[in-house]
């Protein structure tokens, strides 16, 4: 090996050997052995030599470009080596530190009650549906039997839209009783059907929202009767509250039943004694029922002489603020995750 060549493989190794980081090394590498490097380019200088010489210094060259890949490879692996270990003097683990929850989705109350509700329907044989927010006045009012001038119908209640592309969808649902008269055309009697989704109404307070929830039924069949609705009724909100609550039904008028009543149970705050929440009578007020009125029958193709049948409609907030004991329907629409999160 030549004087020059000689240097030119010690004078690597020492530069390799004192490269501090993996970056130096990356540079002496390409200092050498990179496209324009040393090595390299003594190498593309063997064209210009006479073929002995050039298989004499090739060879010499290779042997040194040998030495200096071995001795890059050495010294990456214990640069490597060196900062790994430099990482775990600095790293502690202290398995007693409070971990980090992942926080994952579930329901919002409101659908707890819907599926909670669904259940309970669905086993008694019930279809669970919804149906259109956008509703005309016919399905919303004029089938359901409200006269012209009902007050329901007031701007002040009901949301009109200003115009619609579609012919006659003129309003936001007041009530999930629109679906009455939309199942009533679509199937034949027995029907049992509940509907749950979102209602309107222009109001807001402490308790109204201007959006909610509501959860009507309806059956229709031959011969039926108060008993039956109270029997449901009766049923759905042991099931629901978890507790014997006594149910008591109020005369009372809805145009689209007759007779009509509203449902009073059991305070489930007070077992009935006397409370806040019930106002010291021991009764809540949930719902409104009855027996679906003849000419609602009639609207929906169905004979009052042949069928009768029974409705009522609630809201699911109102349910579920009691089950829950929430004292704020805003809350429910807040998205506040501290709330939320206690329904995980
Ligand atoms: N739709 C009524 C409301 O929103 C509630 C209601 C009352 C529904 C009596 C019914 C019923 O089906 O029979 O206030």
């Amino acid at each position: 090996m030549s004087q020059p060549d000689q240097s030119l493989l010690t004078d690597a190794l020492a530069a390799i050997g004192a490269c501090a980081d993996l970056a130096q090394l990356e540079e002496q590498r390409l200092h050498y052995l990179g496209k324009k490097g040393l090595v390299t380019r003594a190498m593309t200088g063997l064209r210009e030599l006479a073929p002995e010489e050039r298989s004499r210094r090739g060879g010499e060259l290779n042997l040194i470009k040998d030495g200096i890949a071995q001795a890059l490879t050495e010294r990456r692996s214990t640069l490597e080596q060196e900062q790994l270990n430099q990482r775990l003097a600095g790293e502690r683990l202290d398995v007693t530190l409070p971990g980090e929850r992942a926080h994952t989705a579930h329901l919002h109350p409101i659908n707890i009650t819907r599926r909670r509700v669904a259940k309970f329907f669905t086993a008694l044989g019930y279809q669970v549906t919804d149906g259109p927010e956008i509703e005309s006045d016919y399905y919303n009012f004029e089938s359901l039997n409200f006269k012209e001038n009902h007050p329901a119908r007031d701007m002040q209640d009901t949301f009109f839209l200003a115009e619609s592309d579609v012919d006659g969808l003129c309003l936001l649902r007041t009530h999930t009783s629109n679906m009455q008269m939309r199942v009533m055309e679509q199937s034949k009697p027995p029907v049992r059907t509940v509907v749950m989704g979102r209602v309107y109404r222009c109001d807001s307070d402490m308790t109204h929202t201007p959006m909610f929830h509501q959860l009507e039924c309806l059956l229709v069949d031959s011969d039926v009767s108060f008993a039956h609705l109270k029997a449901t009724l009766t049923s759905f909100v042991r099931y629901f509250f978890e507790q014997d609550v006594a149910v008591r039904l109020r005369p009372s008028f809805f145009p689209f039943t007759e007779p009509s009543a509203e449902v009073d149970i059991q305070c489930v705050i007070c077992a009935g004694e006397g409370c806040r929440v019930c106002k010291g009578t021991g009764w809540l007020e949930i719902l409104g029922s009855g027996l679906v009125h003849p000419n609602v029958l009639r609207y929906g193709g169905v004979d009052p002489d042949e069928y009768s049948g029974f409705a009522f409609g609630m809201g699911l907030e109102r349910i579920t603020m009691l089950r829950y004991q929430i004292d704020d329907l805003r809350l429910f629409f807040a998205n506040d995750q501290e709330f939320l999160r206690m329904f995980h």
